[in-house]
């Protein structure tokens, strides 16, 4: 058995309307909070648009913190001022870098001022870090964007999200002031994965998952309950029918646990300091204590959720979430 004390996930899509409906349970039933993703149509990007989109997960969980990112914008000090106690942090997506970014930075100087106020006010700024490069590349040359912005903003608190490369492990000991939060998706999978053998669409995000060199760095460094990396599942459902014309993201929620207590091996000092307390010292979250037990029993992903279908569909997990 493994007990987890007040699980988090620090990177989540949850959508809107039915979609929402059909996939937040899977994360409400087996997480105290998630940090909710802004990217929808049109993005989370004002105080209204925030609230309406708070309420509509509250109404639709229980026992459960929403987390809320708002989309990177040029805000102003005074919309900040209004904003800073309603949002975890704002979220930069460089335009048209994945999914529903259309609206997204096209230059990071225009932003600075946003910065300059983030950092004052102790906002955290979370970055989709990838260039419009070769795709393989697009992560590992997104690092030099990092390291200006940390030394630029040494009092802002940046959250390279879903690292999946050996060069974003290595930023994070190089400036204080850098967070990283890893995914299910690429701690365990590798290219072969997504085209190795038939095409896997389910298993394609962005970043797109990379070469073993590359995810045993992710394993390396989540083993060892690094204190600035925490878990992020960047859980992104799409209905099939756009997975097939090429939608990026994987739907990880239902899987996340019990695949998680395989991952871990019996370290449950390692799980606790991924899934929560690092996420909860670094940032200094408030929220209500959460326990999730896992059992040893069997567990079956399902097959489809709604009109999404799961990372893993159907395989077996030696452990299952109790309650859920
Ligand atoms: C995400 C989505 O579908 O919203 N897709 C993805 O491939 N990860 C967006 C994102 O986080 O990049
Ligand atoms: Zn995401």
């Amino acid at each position: 058995m493994i007990i987890l004390d007040t699980p988090i996930d620090m990177h989540l899509h949850l959508r809107e309307g039915k979609m929402l409906k059909d996939v937040l349970p899977y994360t409400a039933n087996q997480f105290a909070a998630a940090v909710v993703m802004p990217n929808l149509v049109p993005p989370v990007d004002n105080r209204e648009r925030l609230e309406s989109y708070k309420n509509e997960i509250l109404q639709n969980c229980e026992n459960f913190t929403p987390l809320m990112n708002i989309f990177m914008r040029e805000y102003s000090e005074d919309e900040l001022l209004d904003l800073a106690d309603e949002i975890f942090a704002i979220k930069l997506y460089p335009a048209g870098i994945t999914t529903n970014s259309e609206a997204g930075v096209k230059s990071i100087e225009k932003i600075y001022p946003v910065l300059e106020i983030m950092q004052e006010l102790n906002i955290p700024l979370s970055v989709h870090g990838e260039t419009n490069g070769f795709v393989l590349d697009r992560e590992r040359e997104f690092a030099a964007v990092y390291e200006k912005l940390a030394r630029d903003f040494p009092n802002l608190k940046i959250i390279m999200e879903h690292i999946s490369t050996y060069n974003l492990v290595e930023l994070v000991d190089k400036y204080d002031n850098l967070y990283a939060t890893i995914t299910l998706h690429h701690l365990l999978l590798t290219l072969d994965d997504l085209i190795g053998s038939n095409l896997n669409p389910h298993n394609f995000c962005k970043p797109v998952v990379k070469t073993p060199k590359d995810r045993d760095a992710l394993q390396k460094i989540v083993r060892s309950g690094h204190k600035k990396v925490m878990f992020g599942s960047d859980s992104a459902p799409h209905s099939i029918k756009n997975k097939l014309k090429g939608a990026a993201g994987v739907f990880s929620a239902p899987v996340i646990l019990p695949a998680l207590a395989e991952f871990f091996e019996g370290d449950n000092e390692a799980f606790q300091k991924f899934i929560s307390s690092n996420a909860i010292d670094n940032f200094n979250l408030q929220i209500p204590k959460k326990e999730e037990i896992l059992i040893e029993e069997e567990y079956i992903a399902p097959m489809m959720v709604g009109e999404v279908k799961p990372m893993f569909a159907g395989k077996r997990f030696s452990y299952r979430v109790k309650n859920s």
